[in-house]
């Protein structure tokens, strides 16, 4: 599900648009309506195809063939196309003029988004990602979280919509008056010393142990929970170191990321815990709560359990406490009320769909989410190890992300000092985080989300394939290219295609726009990597087909000014992924 008041305009410079802009009203006039999708598609057999007829002539009694050919016969198609021809059933195949694609790739050069659409109403879209739990390892899901957030941050802020970044960190429940023990036992100094480095499992592991062994330190924790939940300002001061020796540690691992998320995103869960009242008392008022062994539910509709019995979201556990289901509520009618949101995106593994989902029915039934505004879960699958078995280090544990992201580094270091030994070590280190890093992102990104991907370093460091290094070679390959050029004194014009390849390359840099429009609405950027992919790819067989420096003068500045367009086209969406785009490698 999207959200229609996100919805963009089509690309400006996408000629799949401009054809659809007029066969649209042609198939309309021709079958007296006001509108009409022509429903416009890319081709393998000419430039563009256009399906509209099937559909539209059977709804009125037509032949879809005759629709076509009549509609193309008006000449209606004339101001895009160089040439049409109705095939099989119906079908309109388009070759575009090639001055419309030459006007349009000039059209994108100028534009600083490169074709990609605006909001014509900017929304407020809050995304809610990263959100790793406080005294616990960030895991590879959490990565996941922090990566695909991360770029739909940037994409949804290119198109000019308000974005509001919130890291629902897990820093509140049951397991803080143990934790807080534990950091009194082992004093602050010893324990800032192990969280700092990330050993946030060994923590919580020693203080789950003492747990179950010692109903002395039972007895504490319990006593300090309730201290907690009373605000006492001792305790308060101990929860707040613990919250910031973790989120110290969250910072290095953001900061190896280069994700925008700051300390002012923080929206922890304790966060909500003082609207929770509040929250009871509307879903009461609402009339929607009830008891259910002593425990207060709300039962959505359409949730059954396996015995298709209704499943109720427990909203105040039997003890009195208040869960993770009250306080995601919350946190609705804070995003709506106080923020103002259109569109609230949850970047959360898929094993929370169950839980979201009636969090989401139940803000629904409770009028919390007024006409227009949308929650929708960006959900996402595992990382396997290459047993394709959940990802684990060597020594079965879960595997610590510094590590990880180091690793990649040092990885990086070694592939880029093989393929360039002349870079001098400043920059080849600067280079190999950018590799490295991206490496990393891009693997995760570039699968459909939904689905487990399998964790490769070979895979995701190769310079050919879909991958991040392969896109950023394509780039500083063309950076290279200006370097030379501007030696020899040599400067661009404007793009102007002739050559097969030249066409090819033109159609996948004007389609930009539209995939990062699509990408957007489908909170999919996958779909922008194999567009990106497939750029570099064409941009590869157009640099073997046709000589750039070495050209006609004419022609070698044309070139360069569509090697030009290719390199802004692959750092702008490598951008809008969160991955840099290094001049050379
Ligand atoms: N801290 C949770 C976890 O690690 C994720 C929170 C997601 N956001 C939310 N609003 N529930 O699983």
């Amino acid at each position: 599900m999207s959200n229609d008041r996100t919805s963009l305009p089509p690309s400006a410079v996408d000629p799949l648009a401009r054809l659809a802009a007029v066969a649209g009203p042609a198939f309309a006039s021709a079958i007296g309506r006001s509108d009409a999708d022509a429903v416009v598609r890319p081709s393998d057999r000419a430039d563009a195809q256009v399906n509209g007829a099937l559909a539209l002539a059977r709804e009125v009694g037509r032949q879809p063939r005759e629709l076509a050919e009549h509609v193309v016969s008006s000449g209606a198609l004339d101001a895009v196309a160089a040439s049409t021809e109705v095939a099989g059933p119906g079908f309109v195949n388009v070759t575009f003029s090639t001055s419309l694609l030459n006007d349009l790739l000039t059209a994108m050069a100028s534009d600083p988004h490169l074709g990609t659409p605006q909001a014509v109403t900017p929304r407020t879209v809050v995304i809610d990602y990263s959100a790793p739990n406080v005294a616990k390892e960030m895991h590879v899901g959490h990565l996941r979280s922090t990566v695909i957030g991360d770029a739909l941050v940037r994409m949804y802020s290119a198109v000019g919509h308000r974005v509001v970044k919130e890291n629902h960190i897990g820093d509140w429940g049951r397991p803080f008056g143990m934790l807080i023990e534990h950091l009194l036992d082992l004093g602050e100094d010893v324990a800032a010393a192990g969280l700092g480095q990330g050993d946030l499992d060994g923590f919580y592991k020693a203080a789950n142990a003492k747990f179950n062994e010692s109903p002395e330190f039972q007895e504490r924790s319990r006593e300090r929970v309730v201290l907690l939940q009373a605000g006492d300002a001792q305790t308060t001061a101990l929860w707040d170191r613990l919250v910031a020796m973790s989120t110290d540690y969250f910072n290095a691992v953001y900061a190896k990321l280069g994700v925008l998320l700051t300390d002012d995103d923080l929206a922890g869960e304790s966060q909500y815990q003082p609207l929770m009242p509040a929250t009871l008392e509307r879903l009461a008022a609402s009339g929607l709560m009830t008891e259910s062994d002593g425990a207060s539910v709300v039962f959505p509709s359409g949730f059954t359990n396996r015995d298709g019995d209704p499943l109720p979201l427990i909203v105040r556990a039997r003890t009195g406490g208040f869960n993770y289901a009250t306080s995601d509520l919350s946190c609705v009618i804070d995003r709506v009320e106080r923020l103002g949101a259109d569109l609230m995106l949850y970047v959360v593994g898929a094993p929370q769909q169950q839980h979201l989902e009636m969090v989401f029915a139940v803000a629904a039934m409770a009028g919390w989410m007024p006409d227009g505004v949308a929650a929708v879960h960006v959900a996402f699958g595992n990382v396997l190890g290459e047993d394709r078995k959940m990802l684990r280090s060597r020594s079965g544990d879960s595997v610590k992300l510094v590590d990880l992201l180091d690793e990649a580094v040092e990885r990086a270091t070694a592939a880029v000092a093989e393929k360039n030994p002349d870079l001098d070590d400043a920059e080849r280190a600067r280079v190999a985080h950018m590799i490295g890093i991206g490496a990393v992102k891009y693997a995760d990104l570039s699968t459909d989300r939904i689905r487990d991907y399998v964790f490769d370093w070979d895979r995701m460091l190769a310079f050919d394939g879909n991958t991040a290094p392969y896109l950023q070679y394509a780039h500083a390959r063309i950076r290279s290219i200006f370097r030379r050029a501007a030696d020899d004194g040599i400067e661009m014009t404007s793009p102007r295609i002739v050559e097969p390849a030249e066409r090819a390359l033109a159609l996948a840099l004007l389609s930009h726009g539209s995939v990062v429009a699509d990408s957007i609405a489908g909170n999919a950027p996958h779909r922008l990597c194999t567009h990106l992919f497939e750029l570099a790819q064409r941009f590869t067989s157009f640099y073997e087909q046709c000589p750039v420096l070495k050209a006609d003068p004419e022609v070698r500045g044309e070139r360069l000014a569509l090697c030009d367009l290719v390199a802004r086209t692959l750092a702008h969406g490598l951008g809008l992924l969160g991955i840099d785009a290094p001049e050379r490698m």
